[in-house]
């Protein structure tokens, strides 16, 4: 079950180690409901450690002003956290460099970008966009609103039974008139990895472009955009322990360099006049209007935090939280978990007989648990096995094996109130 793109996995952490870690969360000492919080919501958002927290809460205090704008201290203070940041981000993600890290505000505006200003220029009626059938929602809608603009068409590549990536239909899709191929890394709602070196590869062969949606994946495998040649990458902060509001739209200098500027305004231009404007050189072409310059730093921060303990070390550690979730909760009658990928992380997504999946959360939720339930934003998907939503456990560095018996036991006690 070890990710392609996750070779190296170290010893999973010990419960010394994570005991350290959940130190650093002060959120996690909240009750709720007079019990103790799981939580279990980390594909939606993962929490905060301190240092995040302080390095936003230090940029207010003793830092603020606007950023590549000022003479004074303040601003050339601000402007070297925002930009020392951008620097940590393509050193995580191994960028060939910073020009290539592009803020937004999150996975989905990254994904908006190069709908607009990449594949919008370039496509026409006719040509085709590959996407899969696991997809979020915000790699699918951006590229039917660049379809009806365009007159382009969108395919979709098959998942199977288990919630695999069907590489025979991405293979047969991967056509003369396909003009991009934008996957998930990761699947929100199933925790299927997707083969993204194979089919960057392939995709390549046929000079064709690829960008990955690596919104879940960032905090679970290694990235390497080198590595992987990838044309796009998007994310965003706050799945990664850093902070919301804030994302990155990682693509190749020369790809970025030849698209046109996604928003206008301050800041991405170098001369204005009425007759003509002359845009700003890499990055900033693609940053209008004051930026979040906290989230910047405080992204900046999660990244320091994760690359000390490392992905390598996370990624076993959720692993074992998986396995172990994955076996304990199969013995509770009437689940069913969906998603059974061979390659998978750190997402369990199930159904219980006769129980709506809010009812699920809901209970949980009376005993501490946070997990979060219905579509999880992936319509396609619970189409795809017939569902109108699952309930979805989904692990971080913090959690714990004793955390998974508290969420089998709560499920058992859903199992009492409604299969009685
Ligand atoms: N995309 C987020 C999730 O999976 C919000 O919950």
């Amino acid at each position: 079950m070890r990710s392609e793109s996750n070779k190296v996995l170290r010893e999973a952490a010990t419960p010394a180690d994570v005991a350290r870690w959940r130190d650093d969360f002060p959120i996690l000492q909240e009750t709720i409901s007079g019990e103790p919080l799981v939580y279990l919501d980390n594909a939606a958002t993962t929490q905060k450690p301190q240092s995040v927290l302080a390095a936003e809460a230090d940029y207010y205090r003793h830092t603020n002003a606007n950023v590549h704008r000022g003479v004074h201290t303040l601003s050339q203070r601000a402007t070297d956290q925002y930009e020392a940041a951008r620097g940590k981000i393509a050193r995580f993600i191994n960028a060939a460099g910073s020009n290539e890290i592009i803020y937004v505000r999150g996975a989905t505006e990254a994904i908006n970008l190069v709908a607009q200003s990449f594949a919008r220029p370039r496509l026409k009626p006719g040509d085709e966009i590959l996407i899969s059938a696991m997809e979020h929602h915000s790699n699918i809608v951006p590229w039917q609103m660049v379809c009806e603009q365009t007159g382009a068409l969108l395919k979709v590549v098959t998942i199977n039974d288990a919630g695999e990536f069907e590489f025979e239909s991405f293979e047969r899709l991967l056509g003369p008139r396909t003009r991009l191929v934008a996957l998930t890394h990761l699947s929100n709602a199933l925790g299927s990895i997707v083969p993204i070196e194979r089919v960057i590869e392939l995709a390549h062969s046929s000079g064709v472009p690829v960008l990955i949606d690596g919104a879940q994946a960032i905090a679970h495998l290694t990235v390497d955009v080198r590595a992987l040649d990838c044309d796009f990458y998007a994310f965003s902060g706050h799945k990664i322990y850093g902070p919301t509001g804030i994302g990155v739209l990682y693509g190749k200098a020369a790809l970025l360099d030849a698209m046109p500027p996604y928003q206008g305004g301050g800041d991405m231009i170098r001369t204005v006049t009425f007759e003509k404007t002359e845009y700003n050189e890499l990055p900033y072409k693609f940053e209008a209007g004051t930026p979040n310059i906290a989230g910047a730093i405080g992204l900046g921060a999660a990244l320091d935090y994760v690359g000390a303990i490392g992905i390598a070390t996370i990624a076993a550690h959720e692993r074992d939280l998986l396995d172990y979730a994955t076996r304990e909760v199969s013995a509770i009658p009437g689940l069913t978990i969906v998603g059974s990928a061979r390659d998978k992380a750190s997402i369990l997504s199930f159904t219980l007989a006769g129980t709506h999946p809010h009812d699920i959360g809901t209970i949980l939720d009376h005993r501490g648990v946070a997990i979060r339930a219905g579509h999880h934003c992936a319509m396609p998907v619970m189409q795809r096995f017939g569902l109108s939503g699952t309930a979805r456990a989904s692990f971080a560095l913090y959690n714990t094996r004793a955390e998974v018996d508290t969420l089998v036991a709560a499920l058992h006690q859903v199992t009492e109130i409604f299969q009685r």
